[in-house]
């Protein structure tokens, strides 16, 4: 791999790092202010950075196609920059248009969060470029503004209405805890998880099915949801309590109230999977996670053949429950199972692949890690 000085002829001044992560519950739940219980990955987007002095942004990655994307502050005014770098462009002009005093910068990324698996690389690309940019133009913002810039800016310059979920979990989550996190007012709570000291792991089963959230499907279910809410007369649909949920559905209209279901039921799985860990029986929430997908690809229908059989198969070959994680419409699939029977899972997952001629899954195993940090 190239190095920093090879590319830009000077050194960097610094090297951040912010990682992907996977939500153990509250799917769909962010955008409608309810609740969402993620962890974040080992898996990190790194960047290593130098400020300019003539406003430039120059774009290099690892995983990318050899060249340095060099965009000027005319470029990101016109908001004509296309492909991975349209992540770190609109972090710059997030900041830019919420007053803050940046400059350009050279930018080296490196990664290892697979992208289009469902577990946020574009979230941890913008949560570096955010932790990088914070340090080296001393914006003095905490993780929790540094968050809703970064949601701001896929908002806003990449066009993904996205939640707030992935970018909080990539700069608040913390090793050995998953963050349960309220979207409506972003309070949180570290809920300590030892997975390993518990006996289990979390399988990641990336079924290789990507899907674009940018493609609008995403967009039409959270205006679908909008819209129940204002038919109800609420702010968001979190304000359903779980106890006037069949009234609710009764004045909706049929085409709706599956998403409501989700929504409400959903939250509530949260409330229940939280309760299960501070009791400190994390095997407990299997039945939750599998419930959790059932709602999923029955209401909210985000599933498909491929996260719905890797769940099957899971669940068949013993973990204690499994579920797609992320936006969905392919993505990847979180399985709760003992160490022992980690392997013997993962491989009934993947003979259920081959059998029903699907590309084969990429298995990994996820323990909670730290959120964006500066590395040196
Ligand atoms: C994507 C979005 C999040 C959230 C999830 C679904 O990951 O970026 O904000 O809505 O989908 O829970």
């Amino acid at each position: 791999m190239t190095t920093f000085h090879a590319l830009y002829g000077h050194q960097p001044e610094g090297e951040w790092a912010a990682p992907g992560r996977v939500n153990l519950i509250g799917e769909h739940t962010d955008y409608n202010l309810g609740f969402v219980l993620p962890i974040a990955l080992a898996q990190t987007v790194r960047v290593q950075a130098r400020r300019r002095t003539d406003g430039r942004l120059r774009l290099y990655s690892a995983q990318g196609d050899g060249s340095v994307t060099e965009l000027t502050t005319e470029d990101l005014a016109a908001g004509t920059v296309t492909g991975w770098a349209r992540y770190p462009a609109a972090v710059v002009m997030a900041l830019v248009e919420a007053g803050h005093r940046v400059g350009g910068a050279d930018l080296l990324f490196d990664s290892d969060v697979p992208t289009g698996a469902g577990l946020s690389s574009s979230a941890a690309l913008e949560c570096a470029v955010a932790v990088a940019y914070n340090d080296l133009f001393g914006l003095g913002l905490g993780e929790q503004e540094l968050a809703l810039l970064a949601q701001r800016a896929e908002n806003r310059f990449v066009g993904v209405p996205c939640g707030v979920m992935d970018q909080m979990a990539s700069m608040c989550c913390r090793a050995g805890a998953a963050l349960y996190l309220d979207t409506r007012d972003l309070s949180a709570r570290q809920v300590p998880l030892d997975l390993a000291g518990a006996g289990l792991r979390l399988l990641v089963i990336d079924t290789r099915v990507k899907h674009d959230l940018a493609d609008g499907a995403y967009a039409q279910l959270r205006a679908g949801c909008e819209r129940a809410a204002e038919l109800l007369g609420l702010p968001a649909l979190r304000e359903v309590p779980l106890t006037g949920l069949e009234e609710a559905l009764t004045r909706l209209p049929a085409e709706l109230r599956p998403l409501v279901r989700h929504v409400v039921t959903e939250d509530d799985r949260v409330r229940q999977a939280v309760a299960l860990l501070d009791a400190g029986d994390p095997a407990a929430l299997g039945p939750i996670l599998t419930a959790g997908h059932a709602s999923l690809r029955d209401d909210y229908r985000v599933s498909c053949a491929e996260t719905d059989l890797a769940v099957a198969a899971a669940v068949a070959a013993g973990a204690f429950g499994a579920r797609m994680t992320g936006g969905g419409f392919g993505g990847s699939v979180i399985a709760l199972v003992t160490a022992d029977t980690a392997d013997a899972v993962a491989g009934s997952v993947t003979e259920a692949f081959r059998e029903a001629g699907h590309a084969e899954p990429v298995i990994h195993h996820a323990e909670p890690a730290s959120g964006a940090r500066k590395l040196s």
